[in-house]
C-alpha cells in the first residue's frame, strides 16, 4: 500500500453541475453505495444543489477534476462551532484513473484543514463498502464505534491529519 501523490484539482461546485451530479448521483456503481438508493428525482436535486452553492458557512462542495474532466464529487457539511464537520463524496467516472478517489480526498483534507480551519471530520460507509474503508483508513481515519452495525463511523482530526 503507497500513498498516492495527489492528482487533479478541485474547484467548488456551481449550479451548471447539476445535471452531471445527478447522473453520477443515480449510476448504478455510486448508487449502491448510498444510503439512499432510490433514483433521485431531478427537481429536487436541483433545488439541493442551489441551496449548497448559496450557503458557504454550511455547505462546502467540490468538483474533482484530472485533466479538465469531471471526475467526481466531494463536499463537507454538518460545521459545528467548534469546525467539526462531515463529508461526502464519490468518483463519479467510471473511466477515472486508479487513485483518483485518494487524491481527490487528499487535496479535500488539505483543503478542510488548511483553507477552511476544520478541526475534525467524521464520515461513514455502509458496512459492506470494503473500498471506502479502506480509503478512509488509508488516509488516516480512526473507527469509532456507535453500536450501530450497518453503518461504519471513522474520524480525523487535525492532529491525526498533520502526522
Ligand atoms: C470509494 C471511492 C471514492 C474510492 O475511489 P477509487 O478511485 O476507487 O480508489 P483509489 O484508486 O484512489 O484507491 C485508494 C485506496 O482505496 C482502497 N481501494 C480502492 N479500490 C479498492 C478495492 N477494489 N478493494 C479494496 N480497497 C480498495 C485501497 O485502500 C486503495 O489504496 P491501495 O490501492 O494502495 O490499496 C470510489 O470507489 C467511489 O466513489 N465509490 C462509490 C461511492 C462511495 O463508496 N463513496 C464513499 C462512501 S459513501
Amino acid at each position: 500500500m503507497t500513498n498516492t501523490k495527489p492528482f487533479g484539482a478541485l474547484r467548488p461546485l456551481t449550479n451548471d453541475d447539476a445535471r452531471q451530479l445527478l447522473d453520477w448521483r443515480n449510476s448504478d456503481h455510486v448508487r449502491k453505495f448510498m444510503v439512499n438508493q432510490d433514483l433521485i428525482e431531478w427537481e429536487g436535486h436541483q433545488k439541493w444543489v442551489a441551496k449548497v452553492v448559496s450557503m458557504p458557512d454550511d455547505y462546502r462542495y467540490y468538483i474533482y477534476e484530472v485533466e479538465g474532466t469531471p471526475t467526481g464529487m466531494i463536499g463537507f457539511y454538518g460545521f459545528d462551532e467548534n469546525r467539526n464537520a462531515e463529508w461526502g463524496l464519490y468518483i463519479g467516472d467510471e473511466n477515472a484513473p486508479k487513485g483518483s478517489g485518494e487524491s481527490m480526498c487528499r487535496l479535500a483534507l488539505d483543503k478542510f484543514f488548511n483553507e477552511l480551519h476544520g478541526e475534525s471530520l467524521e464520515t461513514f460507509a455502509l458496512a459492506d463498502n470494503a473500498r471506502a474503508i479502506k480509503l478512509y483508513q488509508k488516509l488516516g481515519f480512526q473507527t469509532i464505534d456507535k453500536g450501530e452495525k450497518n453503518h461504519h463511523y471513522l474520524k480525523i482530526t487535525r492532529a491525526e491529519w498533520q502526522q
